[in-house]
């Protein structure tokens, strides 16, 4: 992941299956009902999430949920965090430097036929009709749009559709193009890595 973010942006990633840990009050609010393996997903994200505040300043403070599951981060902070099978992580940057942080990891494969066209417009799928079916274009930028929503979604409390946004990928970058007002831009850089049969995505808006 860290090879997705800029440097003063700080990361923390684990692979492998979820290590149980103490969650902080607040945050069990969160997962009260949930079925024990997301109790253990949201516990196991949440330790990347206090390595990285430790590293970053604050320390291991709890990152509690908002009533649309975006993390609540201590003050001065921004960050997102990402789990998948076999992985998980979070990254947190100061946010008198960065508006806004978004992460996606995701297992390496295919978009199920069906969901294609909800994902993605004509126009992008016919822009990654020419790459080499092997990279899994579709997933990369299924999970960009993952990172622009934990972008979006924070800033400004709105619904984004897949259809709002138009993603490009090139050579480890992508751009995303919004197609609705809310954010101040309407054009997202982000970056994507694949390895170990994973894909992870990344954007960072930094603060005008
Ligand atoms: C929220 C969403 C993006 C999560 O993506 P995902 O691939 O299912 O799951 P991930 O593991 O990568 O991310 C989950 C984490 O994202 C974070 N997250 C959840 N809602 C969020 C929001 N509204 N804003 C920012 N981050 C959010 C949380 O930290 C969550 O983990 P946690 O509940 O354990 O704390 C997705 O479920 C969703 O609701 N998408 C909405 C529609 C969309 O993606 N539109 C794309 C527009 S281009």
């Amino acid at each position: 992941m860290e090879q997705v973010l800029p440097p003063d942006v700080v990361v923390d990633e684990h692979r492998g299956d979820p290590v149980p840990a103490t969650l902080f009050p607040e945050e069990e609010l969160a997962v009260a009902r949930a079925v024990p393996s997301r109790r253990t997903e949201y516990a196991a994200v949440r330790t990347c999430a206090r390595a990285a505040l430790t590293r970053l300043g604050p320390g291991p403070v709890a990152v509690p949920s908002a009533p649309d599951r975006a993390p609540i981060w201590p003050p001065g902070v921004v960050g997102s965090m990402t789990h998948c099978d076999g992985f998980r992580a979070a990254a947190v940057a100061h946010a008198d430097a960065w508006t806004g942080i978004g992460i996606d990891a995701e297992v390496l494969e295919p978009l199920p036929p069906e969901v294609l066209s909800l994902v993605m417009s004509s126009a992008e799928q016919a822009a990654i009709s020419e790459l080499d079916p092997v990279i899994c274009a579709d997933r990369i930028v299924f999970s960009a749009k993952e990172s622009v929503y934990k972008v979006w979604s924070p800033i400004t409390n709105a619904w984004l559709g897949f259809e709002h946004v138009e993603v490009r990928i090139g050579p480890g970058t992508f751009t995303a193009r919004l197609l609705v007002r809310g954010l101040g831009t309407d054009l997202l850089h982000g970056r994507w890595a694949v390895g170990d049969g994973l894909v992870v995505t990344a954007v960072a808006l930094a603060r005008p």
